[in-house]
């Protein structure tokens, strides 16, 4: 357990999977966290399991949204600023995944892909600069993924994509260190969630086969990382990758 009893959080992607985990290891930690994601209904699930594990719900708020739309984004913020009165960390964590060769990938799959990771990630910190830099401090954790540090066959978008968030946090951090906004990035490797459960089998298998460790990480594992560099105990963590990885890529 870390000791996040003074952030106010915004998680993205909070639905399911990784971001779910972490919306649940925050508010175990003692943050207060508003939780967005494109599905409503999955939001008020997640809401209702945190509630009966035992955090109170006066510390949790949800709010569906489109990470690419900057007008969810606001409104995300705008009510994250009203119901709470501050935002001191940042998860933007939403993804999609699509698997295709690249020759039939289309201008819609790649805008797409683009708009969910780098736009969704882009707005999350443009919306907290300014939050983050009124109150003199901040920290925002960008989820890229080991694909964007070594490339993925049959999925150029989204290692594209998740290439970008990794120059978008280094590049941040050095814009922001001192103003006191620290901004990392995580990379999981495969990780239990739906969105791997979308790959075939034949690369899941493989995949399992290829690690170190032999087997996929937890949301939880994610969820254990972000809360380190969301801790005062990652203070000198800047415009840093960490890998919850399994051992599959190694830096
Ligand atoms: N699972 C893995 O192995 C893995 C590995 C590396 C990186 N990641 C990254 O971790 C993040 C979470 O992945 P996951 O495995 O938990 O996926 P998931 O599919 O289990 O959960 C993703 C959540 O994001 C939501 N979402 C999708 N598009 C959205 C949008 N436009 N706006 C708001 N919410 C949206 C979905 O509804 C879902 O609840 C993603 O960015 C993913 O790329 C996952």
């Amino acid at each position: 357990m870390t000791n996040l009893a003074h952030h106010i959080a915004i998680v993205t992607g909070a639905g399911a999977g990784i971001g779910a985990a972490i919306a649940e290891r925050l508010a175990h930690d003692g943050a207060k966290v508003m939780m967005n994601d494109i599905d409503a209904d999955r939001l008020e699930k997640v809401k209702s399991q945190l509630v009966n594990a035992g955090i109170k719900s006066e510390n949790l708020a949800v709010m569906a949204g489109d990470v690419s739309s900057e007008a969810d984004m606001k409104s995300l913020f705008d009510t994250a600023l009203a119901t709470f009165g501050d935002i001191s960390l940042v998860v933007n964590n939403a993804g999609i995944l699509q698997q295709k060769a690249f020759v039939d990938l289309t201008c819609d799959d790649w805008d797409r892909m683009i708009a969910v990771h780098l736009r969704g990630c882009f707005l999350g910190c443009h919306f907290a600069l300014p939050i983050m830099q009124k109150r003199g401090g901040g920290v925002i954790i960008n989820t890229a993924s080991q694909l964007g540090q070594i490339g993925a066959a049959d999925l150029v978008h989204y290692a594209s994509a998740k290439a970008a968030i990794i120059g978008l946090t280094k590049s941040l951090a050095r814009e922001v260190g001192q103003s006191g906004i620290r901004v990392n990035a995580v990379a999981p490797g495969p990780i239990n969630t739906e969105l791997v459960l979308g790959l075939s089998k034949e690369w899941r298998d493989a995949k399992a086969a290829q690690l170190p460790l032999g087997a996929f990480g937890e949301p939880s594992d994610v969820a254990a990382t972000v809360a380190f560099l969301a801790s005062d105990d990652a203070r000198i963590y800047v415009g840093q990758t960490l890998g919850p990885n399994s051992g599959d890529v190694m830096l």
